[in-house]
């Protein structure tokens, strides 16, 4: 993608793994470098003038993260979020598998910014490779004074390992993620406290995705104006990896602009729907992002403009649906998904997932009708604000898009019993 600026990836492509001999040659831990000459406290306002913010879905603005840390010295804990079992994400493994030693740059990067000793990559069970690859960086960047005890002869210390996930979606739910390190029932727990006040062993805990950490070196060297030119749209910054899937000519990892149109990906980067097919929809940000529909394909993947266009951008895993697509069999299948991987903690999410389930396939199978369609609308009302994490909250992102943007099609599957697409 020669077209687009390549800095998570450094212009590299997954396959060819990228360890230290090539990473430093690539300019490799001179952020690290250039860091332990700046306070931690100008390094946390250069990631808040840089506008980075958080990859893992919520979009948090990571400066501003950090900026709540407390700095003294003390027990405290940098963790990475790689758990990424949402459909149709996948960049973090694609990170993984190029550029391991981004990684440990970023979080070193990070731990010095907010003063923290210890840390932990947790990586879905499924990522084996990822898992080495990372265990090996660091024992590499250990070697060279990178990681460890007085890092550089700065005087500044920082272990860091890895930790294989037991492999549920919760778990990537950040106070899930911290209970299921501890050797817990990964249920989430209650905010306040907030893992940065009381996290991993009750002590102050940062939290932020793979790609989010991956970011930091390139703003440390080359500043936060660079990186905010590199989007398209003054409301986003830097370039995001964007995991495209579904019914396109390509479905790779992109490393694309922020505010690069919908439809730019779609046509130009993805070449296209199969198969000569027309677009239908798509989930902009993954599997708990609203659907969006052909006539919003100029919208700008950037968190503003989709949360504008009633989505979100989550985590940037674009899953395009062709006009063979039955959006009501779609979004059942996303359903399935959910109701499968809660947690059972809160009743909303547990017994409403459920429900919503047992009703879309009731309308799909053909046996729907007006009570069902009118159940299905007060689920989503009933879950949304109601449930104790924002699993179920993301779970009704499709469903709610479904009600609202496709109604005539359930009301299709009603009128006629049957699926109007099955053949
Ligand atoms: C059900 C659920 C699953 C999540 N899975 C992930 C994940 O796999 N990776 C991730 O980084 N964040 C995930 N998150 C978001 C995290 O709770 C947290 O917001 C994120 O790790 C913070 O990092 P960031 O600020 O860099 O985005 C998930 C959230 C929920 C509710
Ligand atoms: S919303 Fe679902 S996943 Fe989250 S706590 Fe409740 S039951 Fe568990």
């Amino acid at each position: 993608m020669n077209d687009y600026p390549q800095v998570l990836f450094a212009g590299r492509r997954p396959g060819t793994t990228n360890f230290l001999a090539g990473y430093e040659a690539g300019g490799g831990y001179r952020g690290l470098r250039k860091a332990l000459t700046m306070s931690p406290a100008g390094i946390r306002e250069l990631v808040k003038a840089a506008g980075l913010r958080g990859r893992g879905g919520a979009g948090f603005p990571t400066g501003v993260k950090w900026s709540f840390f407390p700095e003294a010295p003390g027990e405290k804990y940098l963790l990475a979020n790689g758990d990424e079992m949402e459909p149709g994400t996948y960049k973090d493994r694609q990170l993984l598998l190029a550029d391991p030693h981004q990684l440990v740059e970023g979080m070193a990067i990070a731990a010095f910014a907010m003063q923290i000793p210890h840390g932990y990559v947790f990586l879905r069970y499924a990522y084996e490779e990822c898992a080495r690859n990372v265990e090996r960086a660091i024992a590499e960047a250990e070697e060279k004074g990178y990681l460890g005890r007085n890092i550089l002869g700065s005087g500044f210390s920082f272990e860091l390992h890895v930790h294989r996930s037991a492999g549920r979606y919760i778990l990537g739910e950040e106070t899930a993620l911290i209970n299921g390190l501890e050797g817990r029932r990964p249920n989430p727990r209650s905010k306040p406290p907030f893992p940065a006040q009381a996290g991993l062993f009750g002590k102050p805990t940062n939290v932020n995705n793979i790609e989010t950490y991956c970011n930091v070196p390139h703003i440390l060297v080359n500043g936060a104006d660079w990186y905010q030119g590199l989007s398209r749209t003054p409301e986003g910054a830097g370039t995001m990896l964007v995991g495209l899937s579904g019914h396109l000519h390509r479905t790779e990892v992109f490393e694309l602009p922020m505010g690069i149109p919908l439809r730019e990906v779609i046509e130009q980067v993805g070449g296209g729907v199969r198969g000569g097919r027309r677009f239908k929809a798509c989930l902009p940000g993954g599997a708990s992002t609203p659907f969006l529909t052909a006539s919003q394909l100029d919208t700008p993947l950037d968190h503003v403009h989709l949360e504008q266009a009633g989505s979100r951008l989550g985590t940037a895993g674009v899953t395009v649906f062709d006009d063979t697509t039955c959006m009501v069999a779609a979004t059942l299948n996303l359903a399935r998904f959910f109701a499968r991987e809660s947690c059972g903690w809160c009743t909303p999410c547990r017994d409403g997932l459920q429900v919503v389930v047992w009703l879309l396939e009731e309308i799909e199978a053909g046996r729907g009708h007006a009570e069902l369609l009118a159940m299905l609308r007060d689920q989503v009302r009933n879950i949304r604000g109601r449930s104790f994490c924002a699993l179920a909250e993301g779970a009704m992102g499709p469903v709610g898009a479904l009600l609202d943007r496709f109604g005539d099609e359930l009301e299709d599957h009603i009128a006629r019993g049957r699926c109007p697409l099955k053949r």
